[in-house]
């Protein structure tokens, strides 16, 4: 099958090494981390407990930063970007959907979706938030609190909050954790819709092995490093891992 030279890459990671936490603490969590995502592929995530999944999320979407290597992620280097930089990238070009929500409890679910549209300086931030909400079917909840929504529909409005910026690419943490497996499923149907209709490129961390045999293809973490990669997009640099 001949290789489609012209698909962007959407993330490039190359040689990227991660240690947290301090003095005694320190913990060395990826090393030496290779990998090309394709845009608008769907990759999942996989492997122990431990392993770095959730690490190697934070570096790609750019909540973390690598201590060496390279980290490229929508055409943008992330490595020497400031505090202030990489937020601006996360706001325009990271959607980003969590295990446990990560809602703001005192926000009703439309503010909790446009609030951080307007900070980016949407002029139409309610009612794109109205609009994105109602997209995944909560346009009769838009008032409601978290406190006051199930959590398939607080995840629901995570997904929304997500999606409203239209970002390049979506990542998600065990996005289906928290939830049975009806509404877990309606959850990844909404995030794999939004990858086929916006082209965007989708990286699932998850436990489960019916979610991950419906992305693309996965990546295997062990102890911090690239276990396989399997059917790889396109020639692979990956390889060099
Ligand atoms: N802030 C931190 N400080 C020190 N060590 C950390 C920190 N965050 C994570 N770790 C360690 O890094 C390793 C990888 O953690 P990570 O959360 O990425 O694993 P994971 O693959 O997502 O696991 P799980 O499937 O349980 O969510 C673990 O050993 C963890 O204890
Ligand atoms: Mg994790």
């Amino acid at each position: 099958m001949p290789s489609d030279k012209t698909t962007a890459t959407a993330i490039r990671l190359d040689g990227v090494d991660l240690s947290l936490g301090n003095g005694a603490a320190r913990v060395h969590i990826l090393k030496g981390i290779s990998l090309a995502i394709s845009q608008g592929e769907a990759v999942g995530l996989v492997g122990p407990s431990g392993s770095g999944k959730s690490s190697l999320l934070m570096v790609l979407a750019g909540l973390e930063r690598a201590d060496a290597g390279r980290v490229e992620v929508a055409g943008q280097q992330l490595t020497g970007l400031d505090e202030d930089s990489l937020a601006r990238f996360r706001g325009r070009h990271v959607g980003i959907v969590f295990q446990a929500f990560h809602l703001i409890p005192t926000m009703t679910a439309v503010e909790n979706v446009a609030v951080p549209l307007e900070l980016a300086g949407r002029a139409d931030a309610f009612a794109r938030a109205a609009a994105e909400l109602t997209a995944v079917g909560l346009g009769h909840r838009l008032d409601h609190y978290p406190s006051q929504l199930s959590g398939g529909e607080q995840q629901r409005v995570a997904v929304a909050r997500a999606l409203a910026p239209e970002p390049r690419i979506l990542v998600a943490d065990e996005p289906t954790g928290n939830l049975d497996e009806a509404t877990g499923k309606q959850i990844m149907d909404l995030l794999f819709e939004a990858q086929a209709r916006r082209g965007a490129t989708l990286v699932i961390v998850t436990h489960d092995a019916t979610l991950a045999a419906r992305c693309d293809r996965t990546v295997r973490l062990r102890s911090g490093a690239v276990e396989t990669a399997d059917a790889l997009a396109g020639a692979g640099e990956e390889s060099r891992v």
